[in-house]
């Protein structure tokens, strides 16, 4: 069993493959954390040493004890106002106003398996080595109880967390901080890493040391957002891809979230994640309960590479839909570049037609097919075909492309509304803002009020009575704005704390009932790019668009950030127009595919302008994909380089699970004269196995790959891309 309870210890013990976490019952019934980190076969409940600090305050029942006092005492789940004074995981404001709430044990159960939370994504079971804890704590004045529910997930050296919040008193009280998680080290030689960016600049790798203080990362716009992700890395200072303590914390949500760093002058770090507090206030009648969304940790010994493909792992076979584990996506063309909003069916056949001849396998009308949608202002909401667009419709279009041999696939933005549309007209209301208050526009939207059941029923209607007689294989589910004025004319002033919140369980409910509706189609997350790159999202949509920014040069920061937490196949990743429609840079097509390998791969451009070598490249690079995508997007991967400092080359390898194949990527960014040769070391391989490198039709050890390292070729360009494909030599 991974998870044990010594009862004369009172001690928790949770175990992984190479891991473990410990907390006990101390003093009181405070819950402590006691170790996280590298697998120990024995009890951590040695280390906590109690000691006068000065100035310090005491627990009641302490009496004339001044050693014990949660100014040091490290909790699993601290409380708010009772003299723990580091950012608290839960803040709850009582039935009497006051606001304290001070946890302590009364139970817990363990058990096999994996638990869910009701109306939100978690980590799937899937036959996994599950074990889950369950913790009661309770604060007796104020009639508050909490469960701390962690899964144990052994063989991926993962942690789940999530903690459900019920008010078992008699009057309503005010949840006002509700975190997932909540972890301390007793150390501060650490360096935190997040991943901020803006639109088309997504996921930046930032690492720094931890500092007195704290250090939040969080959105506060509706949308987990392309300015940070919810997601952090705390590490040793000495970290690096293939050693040092690693601690990956992502959590399993898409809307306002918070991270923060704190280090105190008792060299402790707490680090808790979970709602964003600044946007949050749930009100719990009597029985009612809150569950916060599930935070994912994990934690390895060796470098960033072997967390993150903990990470990967999990994601892969616990976190997407089931039935695309494993399964590429077809190779796609998408129009938005070619067209943009401004398109007829014709030219759509002739964009399909085209393409089919190349080898691409599925065609994707992007924005701009329903309701009045002749250009970005109007339109949303009426999600019923165009005809004057699309005189067949879309269930005859999906047909036509269907008969090329192809499979067909639709883009929609069903969280949005435009004031000129009929769903505007009818229902002013059903939007999120402020009556008496002008509302924000961004791109001319509006956000839908997905707190209320009708809206979700009517936008499900609607796309189910559009989509349910077409031959649909793929959605690509876009949303284009950061949610402002938030308040909802369905719930009372008390409740509006609620909205953001309950938004994002209309998001998921809604994307819920079409992945039911329609479970042989492939959902691909978008929002303006990968403003909304998270596990929540994953849970239903194998696939997220990355970034707008499809420039090959600057995709290569955004798919390397991306890549700390989430496995490349997550990663939409497309050839697109050139010169570069965002940074008017001009790079050869094979760059272009060669950062596309590494992600869901496809065109975002219009065949019928690419020349006849380019033509040819194309069905080149499809029939690479088909036979090598497996290992590219599937397989194991490993950052040679770190873009964020080196600017001379990138390089980034996937490995296949059984590591028989592999394949590998160099960029040579800036070109020089007269330069050194470049000996790249790969990682991986089977060190005792012979690989043929098939572009060089060489053939070299697993170790000499490793050890020694295969010399790069001297190219006289910028930004030329060389993708080299290893293969086991057969007996
Ligand atoms: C933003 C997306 O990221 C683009 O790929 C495209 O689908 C547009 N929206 C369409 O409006």
């Amino acid at each position: 069993m991974s998870i044990q309870y010594i009862s004369d210890k009172k001690l928790f013990l949770l175990n992984t493959k190479n891991t473990s976490y410990q907390f006990r019952v101390a003093e009181f019934g405070f819950l402590e954390h006691l170790y996280y980190g590298r697998k120990i076969p024995d009890s951590a409940d040695y280390l906590p040493v109690r000691l006068r600090h000065g100035f310090e305050a005491n627990p009641y029942e302490a009496e004339k004890d001044r050693t014990i006092s949660l100014d040091v005492l490290e909790q699993e789940y601290p409380g708010f106002g009772v003299s723990d004074f580091k950012t608290a995981a839960v803040r709850v404001q009582n039935g009497d106003g006051s606001d304290c709430i001070d946890l302590r044990y009364v139970s817990h159960k363990i058990y096999e398996g994996k638990y869910a939370i009701e109306g939100m994504p978690s980590l799937r079971e899937n036959n996994g080595d599950w074990t889950t804890l369950e913790v009661l704590m309770r604060d007796s004045s104020s009639q508050i109880e909490v469960t701390l529910v962690y899964g144990v997930l052994g063989k991926y050296d993962v942690i789940t967390r999530c903690a459900r919040i019920y008010n078992v008193g008699n009057k309503n009280v005010f949840v006002q901080r509700a975190h997932s998680v909540c972890v301390a080290f007793p150390t501060d030689k650490l360096d935190a890493i997040s991943f901020y960016g803006s639109w088309g600049h997504e996921r930046n790798m930032e690492r720094m040391p931890v500092r007195h203080g704290k250090y939040t990362i969080d959105s506060t716009r509706g949308i987990s957002s392309h300015y940070y992700n919810p997601s952090m890395i705390l590490c040793s200072q000495d970290a690096t891809e293939e050693q040092g303590d690693c601690y990956g914390i992502a959590l399993v949500y898409s809307g306002n979230f918070a991270m923060t760093v704190e280090v105190n002058d008792f060299k402790q770090t707490r680090i808790v994640a979970g709602v964003n507090p600044d946007t949050f206030c749930w009100r719990l009648a009597p029985k009612e309960h809150f569950c916060t969304p599930e935070a994912v940790m994990t934690y390895s010994y060796e470098g960033f590479t072997a967390m993150s493909h903990n990470f990967h792992r999990t994601i892969k076979y616990h976190l997407i839909p089931k039935q695309f584990i494993g399964k590429r996506c077809p190779v796609l063309i998408n129009n938005w570049e070619a067209t943009m909003i401004d398109f007829d069916e014709e030219q759509l056949m002739a964009i399909a037609e085209k393409a089919k001849t190349l080898g691409v396998e599925m065609f994707v009308m992007d924005d701009g097919w329903f309701g009045r949608r002749t250009d970005e202002y109007r339109g949303l909401g009426d999600w019923q075909c165009n005809w004057q667009k699309i005189p067949s419709g879309i269930a005859g279009l999906s047909k036509r492309i269907h008969s090329l041999g192809m499979k067909f696939g639709i883009w929609i933005e069903p969280e949005m509304v435009n004031e000129d549309s009929e769903l505007y007209e009818e229902h002013p209301d059903w939007c999120i803002r402020i009556p008496g208050r002008n509302p924000t526009r961004q791109r001319y939207q509006l956000v839908l009020d997905f707190t209320r059941d009708e809206v979700i029923d009517n936008i499900y209607n609607q796309l189910y009575e559009e989509f349910k007689d077409a031959e649909i294989d793929y959605i690509k589910w876009d949303m284009n704005r950061s949610m402002t004025e938030r308040f909802s004319t369905a719930l009372p002033a008390e409740r509006q704390g609620e909205v953001c919140h309950r938004y994002v369980l209309g998001f998921y409910k809604l994307m819920q009932r079409l992945t039911d509706a329609f479970p042989r189609v492939r959902l691909e997350g978008c929002c303006g790019g990968g403003g909304r790159f998270d596990m929540g999202v994953l849970y239903y949509a194998p696939q997220i668009w990355c970034s707008d920014d499809t420039d090959a040069i600057e995709r290569i920061p955004i798919q390397y950030g991306t890549s700390f937490i989430y496995p490349p196949f997550t990663m939409g990743s497309h050839v697109s127009e050139c010169p570069n429609q965002q940074t008017g840079r001009v790079v050869s097509i094979d760059t272009r595919a060669a950062l596309a390998y590494f992600g869901t791969f496809g065109y975002e451009l219009d065949p019928n302008r690419l020349t006849d070598e380019e033509q040819e490249a194309v069905c080149r690079q499809i029939d690479y994909y088909c036979r090598y995508g497996e290992v590219s997007a599937q397989g194991c991967y490993y950052r040679l380089t770190n873009p964020q400092t080196e600017k001379e080359y990138a390089a980034f390898l996937s490995v296949a699970e059984d590591q028989t194949k592999a394949v590998l990527c160099f960029i040579q960014q800036v070109s020089g004269a007269n330069k050194g040769i470049i000996y790249l070391k790969l990682r991986g391989l089977l060190e005792n196995e012979n690989y043929e490198i098939l572009e060089l039709g060489m053939t070299c050890s697993g170790a000499a790959l490793m050890y020694a390292g295969l010399p790069m070729p001297q190219i006289k360009a910028d930004n030329e891309a060389r993708v080299y494909t290893l293969c086991v030599m057969q007996e």
